[in-house]
């Protein structure tokens, strides 16, 4: 699956991105076109941050026009933007069942082998990592290259109990992991990942993992609800129409925790799932602007006869977010899979 593989030494993510192929993209990317229908900047977000497709998340840069089947990417600003929320959302219950499962693995010289899959700029390493114990050497998988080296340099060093923590990184498709490429691994971890993948992709993953009996870790999957601390009538018909963009392509967006319960289920794995919402407000202006402008961008390029009522609530919106009246809920879910360990153990 890999095309290439390097190990880096752990520091701080740069605070600007450098390649040009990210930075030289119009702001709001091409979902946004459809849905300014003329008037660039109404519905603008980050380029490349996600807002425009998933919760927020899916990317919105090409690096071709006219290359549709080429996969959309993701600004490591965006994915910086979200990383407290995702920290402070991120269900802590799971982690005892999943300590328990790592404890009783057999012992391995090197520790524990995690891999990352769309690991983005390498945040559920540097939250998860440091909770817990012992050696670990975590392989960082993601098929942009330029993401991957965020990633790297600014991956975690230390466990719970002050083990070294090291990490390689390998650019590839994650969504043709087989069991192979999971050969020794103690952990499958991903976040944000799930409600980008289709059904048949999901499959693939629970059969990787399972057939390598491995425990999978996968965070804040989108589940497709939106609670505003003032409700508006809009609310819902933009929910609705958000989460039909979320499904393009064949993508599952909201159902994706439904299958992948299902996919590891089937395949004997016993699984946990629970909330990790987003709980945005006064603290975290700039990451609900920019999820406010994504979130209704892609509701109306869903449905461009939305536009205008859309327009007056988003400006509504904005001005309560900037005068910190604003509070959101954005419901997410944690899904731990406990595959029957390989081999009978
Ligand atoms: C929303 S971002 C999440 C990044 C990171 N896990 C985080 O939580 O900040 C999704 C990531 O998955 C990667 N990705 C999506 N589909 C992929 C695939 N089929 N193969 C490899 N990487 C993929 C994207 O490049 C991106 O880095």
């Amino acid at each position: 699956m890999s095309e290439t593989t390097a190990t880096a030494p752990a520091g701080a993510v740069p605070a600007q991105p450098g390649p040009a192929e990210v930075t030289d993209a119009a702001p709001g990317g091409e979902h946004m076109d459809a849905a300014t229908s003329g008037e660039p900047g109404r519905f603008e977000a980050i380029a490349g941050a996600g807002p425009v497709v998933r919760l927020g998340e899916r990317a919105t840069l090409r690096l071709r026009e006219g290359a549709p089947e080429e996969p959309a990417r993701y600004a490591p600003e965006w994915l910086e933007l979200r990383e407290s929320a995702d920290a402070a959302a991120r269900s802590h219950d799971l982690l005892d069942p999943l300590r328990i499962r790592l404890a009783n693995l057999p012992g391995r010289p090197g520790g524990l082998v995690v891999h990352d899959l769309g690991c983005g700029t390498g945040s559920m390493g540097r939250w998860l990592a440091p909770r817990l114990d012992g050696a670990q050497h975590w392989v960082l998988h993601d098929r942009d290259p330029y993401l991957l080296h965020f990633a790297a340099v600014a991956s975690p060093r230390v466990a719970a109990d002050g083990s070294r923590v090291t990490v390689e990184t390998r650019r590839g498709d994650v969504a043709r992991l087989t069991p192979d490429a999971l050969t020794g691994a103690s952990l499958v971890t991903a976040s944000a990942l799930l409600d980008v993948l289709t059904r048949e992709e999901i499959d693939t993953l629970a059969e990787a993992c399972t057939g390598a009996g491995c425990p999978a870790l996968l965070t804040l999957s989108v589940a497709g609800r939106v609670e505003f601390g003032t409700p508006h009538p809009l609310d819902a018909e933009l929910t609705e129409a958000f989460n039909a963009h979320q499904r393009r392509g064949g993508m599952l967006g909201p159902g994706a925790v439904d299958a992948a319960c299902e996919a590891f289920s089937e395949r004997g794995a016993t699984v946990k799932v629970n909330p990790s919402p987003w709980r945005l407000g006064p603290d975290e202006r700039a990451l609900t602007e920019q999820w406010l402008r994504g979130w209704v961008g892609a509701a109306v390029e869903e449905r461009p006869a939305l536009a205008g009522p859309a327009e007056t609530y988003l400006a509504d919106r904005l001005a309560a977010c900037a005068a910190g009246d604003l509070r959101v809920v954005l419901h997410h879910s944690d899904l731990l899979a406990l595959a029957r360990p390989a081999g009978g153990r």
